[in-house]
């Protein structure tokens, strides 16, 4: 997968690319480039945001500096571009982020993401060059390229090659094979520390009871959760 990173800050993802699954989802192939918008501004003095019209608070990234940034890049007109790739601009009002989303991504051949900064961008880069808006959750950080790195993480770590472990995605929280619930808990040694014991079943060896303890642990963490957010 291409994954491209437009930002004000590429050098705020040197951290996550060296994480290890993000290091072997590159060594398998997988490609994170960056494009620095300031680089492609047409305006003077590097000016990439201007206030908005109406009045009010903060900065907005400006229309015609994505789209030289996009065109500079991909050497198409930028409202074209989304026919052939997913441009996503990550917005705390976009779609959320889930597990789903995560798969339907990491089977993308390329993908684009677009990181605002200030108040945000204006409105005609979302209407005119993003296929997707996408949010990691309901609320506000203060720029995209956090969103756009727990966004790569989530795609790049379901890319074959990218876990030591490929079965450690295959069953995970949210995933499929535990119908949509989130993963049951998990215990290693000592078996017993200050009184806590590890439950029985999972050092009595038989697996078919073991996998209906978790099973039912997954539903019963589901249930919580949903009486949590109720409440
Ligand atoms: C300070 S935020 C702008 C918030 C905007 N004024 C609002 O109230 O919705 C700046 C940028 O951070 C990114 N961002 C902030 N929170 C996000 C979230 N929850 N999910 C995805 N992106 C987010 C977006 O790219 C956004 O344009």
């Amino acid at each position: 997968m291409e994954i491209d990173v437009f930002t004000l800050f590429p050098e705020s993802f040197e951290w996550f690319e060296q994480q290890r699954h993000v290091r072997n989802a590159l060594a398998a192939g997988s490609q994170l480039q960056y494009v620095n918008f300031r680089d492609h501004t047409p305006l003077s003095a590097g000016q990439v945001d201007d206030t908005p019209f109406g009045g009010g608070a903060g900065m907005l990234l400006r229309v015609d500096v994505v789209e030289s940034a996009l065109h500079a890049r991909y050497g198409i007109d930028p409202v074209q571009l989304r026919e052939r790739r997913r441009v996503i601009a990550l917005s705390p009002a976009g779609r959320l982020l889930d597990d789903a989303l995560a798969d339907e991504l990491a089977t993308e051949p390329a993908l684009t993401l677009l990181c605002g900064r200030y108040e945000g961008f204006d409105e005609r880069i979302l209407e005119h060059f993003a296929s997707d808006q996408v949010s990691v959750g309901r609320y506000v950080l203060s720029g995209g390229e956090l969103a756009a790195m727990v966004v790569c993480d989530a795609v790049l770590r379901k890319l074959p090659g990218a876990l030591g472990d490929a079965s450690s995605s295959a069953e995970e929280s949210f995933s499929a094979a535990l119908g949509g619930d989130p993963e049951y808990p998990h215990y290693t040694r000592p078996a017993e520390h200050r009184g806590w014991r590890v439950p029985d079943v999972l050092l009595s060896g038989h697996h078919e009871r073991i996998g209906q303890w978790r099973r039912e642990q997954s539903r019963q963490r589901a249930r919580r959760a949903a009486n949590a957010s109720d409440e």
